[in-house]
């Protein structure tokens, strides 16, 4: 919308404000007060706010508004307040305000392939860095290619993911069949689609799973779009979608020197209403107990999401090769393997980031003009 403020009345508890092409927009009075951007309202050297809104009274309401036109300026909405304080809006600013922008998603199935993008490239070029979060953000998933194979070598990525989310165990894990592992990912055996530490509350929103050398037969990994899945679920049995967003579970790693253990329901929504996590690790679920009175309803949404993840037509296919790295946002895409078929060498390394970092990386490069 590019359109002027025509008038402004005032009603109730809000400023009417009426656009050039008809359409009102309410500015309620505490809201334009608690917004004020003057430099007694802000620290003028950081922008925070040093206005506190119990300062004034819950029924405030501006003694004059009027629409101010300023030279090559767009016009301003200005008010008096009844203790003389003065607040101006220009109407871009406004706009500005209007609504949050929100990243669209894409969801995806056994078609899907994840995008190609070259590990040096996405640390040295702020331009393809911007690419890869903006396709990450979209569909959750990324391929590094051309990465080097020396362990521990994805603590450069952060530079562009943030800091490294630690967890207990390794600060980066390695996935290496070893007959006292803690985990199914130290054995042979095939994984079914997982997210990783669902025993913590809030669980590593980002993983990359990093293949230093894989010279196994077998082994192929394998993602699914966690939050599509939901959303089919969601559309065909929403009684068993609700189940699964109520019922807390339990899920457990742990070995003879650490522990993790939390119980939360397996989907957790967003304030609109949109699916923001899934928990899902078949292998390090805990028993509900008998006193949920759920229990049934529950098993049978379970039984039913559990059928459309280890569906064929839900997991995309990929085979990690030594030098690649697959960067997976981890409350919305689940991943696994089939089983490895021979001894030949394979060394896997799984570091994890935070949601957060990579998406205000992108705010970052766009705010300071990098990109
Ligand atoms: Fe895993
Ligand atoms: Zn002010």
């Amino acid at each position: 919308m590019n359109q002027s403020i025509r008038s402004v009345a005032r009603n109730a508890g809000a400023l009417s404000a009426v656009w050039s092409g008809g359409e009102r927009t309410d500015l309620p009075y505490l809201w334009l007060r608690d917004n004020c951007g003057c430099s007694e309202c802000r620290v003028v050297q950081t922008t925070e706010k040093r206005f506190h809104i119990f300062r004034v009274a819950g029924d405030l309401k501006p003694l004059q508004v009027g629409i101010e036109r300023a030279g090559s300026e767009d016009e301003a909405i200005s008010m008096v307040w009844p203790d003389g304080h003065r607040t101006r809006y220009r109407s871009t600013e406004i706009q500005g305000h209007l609504s949050q922008p929100r990243s669209e998603l894409r969801y995806w199935d056994c078609r899907f392939q994840p995008r190609r993008f070259d590990y040096r490239q996405f640390l040295e070029s702020d331009r393809k860095a911007a690419e890869l979060i903006e396709e990450f953000l979209r569909t959750g998933v990324c391929l590094l290619v051309d990465a080097p194979t020396d362990p521990d070598s994805s603590e450069q990525l952060a530079t562009r993911l943030g800091p490294i989310r630690e967890v207990v165990f390794e600060r980066i894990h390695n996935v290496v069949v070893d007959p006292k592992g803690y985990s199914i990912a130290h054995t042979d055996l095939a994984i079914a689609p997982h997210n990783d530490f669902t025993g913590y509350t809030w669980p590593p929103s980002v993983q990359v799973l990093h293949m230093l050398v894989n010279e196994c037969e077998g082994g192929e990994s394998c993602v699914v779009d966690g939050f599509g899945v939901l959303n089919e679920l969601r559309n065909d049995h929403p009684d068993k979608f609700d189940v699964l967003c109520a019922v807390p579970v339990p899920f457990r790693l742990f070995s003879e020197e650490y522990e993790s253990y939390a119980a939360n329901p397996m989907v957790e929504l967003d304030s609109d209403g949109d699916v923001r996590l899934l928990r899902f690790n078949t292998q390090q679920m805990q028993v509900i107990p008998l006193s949920e009175p759920r229990l049934v309803g529950f098993y049978a949404a379970y039984h039913e999401l559990s059928r459309r993840i280890n569906a064929a037509g839900a997991q995309a296919t990929v085979r990690l090769e030594g030098g690649q790295l697959l960067l997976a946002a981890g409350h919305r895409v689940l991943h696994g393997r089939t089983a490895l078929r021979s001894t030949g060498r394979r060394h896997l390394q799984d570091a994890y980031f935070e949601h957060d970092n990579v998406r205000n990386h992108l705010r970052l490069l766009r705010r300071t003009g990098r990109i």
